[in-house]
């Protein structure tokens, strides 16, 4: 088999990508697949071939890269190419299938799928829309919700009224919004880049603007008491795969960046305690979630077991969710008696077909 993996990108999550790129690329050298490795640098440079990942980790921020990722002994060597911007297509001549694996702004968000589209490549995963529906967690509720699934309550606020009426947009927002604690996010982020959990109201502004410097929009989440239950879907139009859910325990109070990748004590548990009606549930959620933001081939979508009453939220759908052979994709998909290798194995046939 014959593919290109992308991974880095500009975007705040581009030592994630290196992580997930790492584990893909040792997996498909064993086996035994025609690699063609391409790196985006945060500065917009593109590198093909063996070693562009090992450059990419030299210049990454070290603080950023996930416990564990290092480059590979393959020297970087000749055999880079590199590219100011954007290679023109003949620089993926021979490999028509590109799996993707930059994570988040300007990879996951349907810009680079759009990029990847317009050469007549075949992507393997979400196409445009879904990866721009998706990445935009204010249109993801909008469409959920159109469609009858139950979603996380939240409220935008946008920068303009932020900057311009501060004080009114706070009482407007008050209005709209339960008593707290929230968490205050980016609408548009991932890997909780610019999250904050708030307890006070006093604190709120401080989150507003932490989040308004990663995104134009600010979403304010009601918090709700929860366990976090994940769940891979797999598969196309004809027919879907969807695992059992996994439980995201942690330590911290709330799963943050260096909770996931530098050192917490995440781990992915099937849900104690939970009874086969809830799991039956959430694959239904999982998988009228998927169609109806318009999936394709893959995709992690992250539900809430409201604790109050067992009811199920969808929190986000991840269209290229985090994929080291140890993360919570790879771990959800191997209960469906999909292990890493196999996994890879079934994307790629999925997209050839
Ligand atoms: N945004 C990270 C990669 C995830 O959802 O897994
Ligand atoms: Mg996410």
């Amino acid at each position: 088999r014959k593919i290109a993996v992308l991974f880095g990108g500009p975007g705040p999550e581009h030592e994630v990508s290196l992580g997930s790129a790492g584990s893909v690329l040792a997996e498909l050298d064993v086996l035994g697949w025609d690699v063609l490795a391409v790196g985006i640098g945060k500065d917009g440079r593109w590198f093909t071939g063996p070693g562009s990942r090992d450059l990419l980790i030299t210049l990454a921020d070290p603080e950023k890269l996930p416990l564990g990722v290092a480059a590979s002994t393959e020297p970087a060597g000749p055999r880079t190419t590199t590219y100011p911007e954007p290679p023109p297509r003949s620089a993926f001549e021979g490999y028509d299938l590109v799996l993707p694996l930059c994570h988040g702004r300007w990879g996951e968000d349907g810009t680079l799928q759009g990029l990847l589209a317009t050469y007549g490549l075949k992507v393997i995963g979400c196409g445009v829309t879904s990866s721009a529906v998706c990445f935009d967690k204010q249109v993801t509720k909008a469409v959920l919700t159109a469609a009858g699934i139950p979603v996380t309550p939240g409220v935008a606020v946008r920068r303009r009224a932020w900057t311009q009426d501060p004080e009114e947009t706070g009482r407007v927002l008050a209005k709209q919004i339960g008593a707290g604690p929230w968490f205050v996010k980016p609408n548009r982020s991932g890997s909780s880049i610019g999250v904050t959990a708030v307890e006070r109201a006093a604190d709120l502004p401080a989150a507003i603007d932490e989040a308004l410097h990663w995104d134009d929009v600010a979403l304010v989440e009601e918090f709700v008491p929860h366990r976090e239950l994940l769940l891979g879907v797999v598969g196309t139009g004809e027919a879907l795969t969807v695992s059992p859910p996994l439980e995201a325990i942690q330590a911290g109070e709330f799963l943050d960046y260096t909770e996931k990748y530098r050192g917490g004590q995440l781990r992915f548990d099937p849900p104690a305690g939970v009874g086969p009606e809830v799991i039956e549930r959430a694959r239904q959620l999982a998988t009228e979630a998927f169609e109806a933001l318009g999936c394709e081939v893959f995709a992690r979508v992250d539900l809430f077991l409201d604790t109050r009453d067992g009811s199920l939220l969808v929190n986000e759908v991840n269209t290229i969710p985090g994929m080291t052979a140890q993360s919570a994709f790879a771990q959800l998909m191997a209960q469906t008696g999909l292990p890493f290798g196999a996994l890879l194995e079934t994307l790629h046939q999925l997209t050839e077909e």
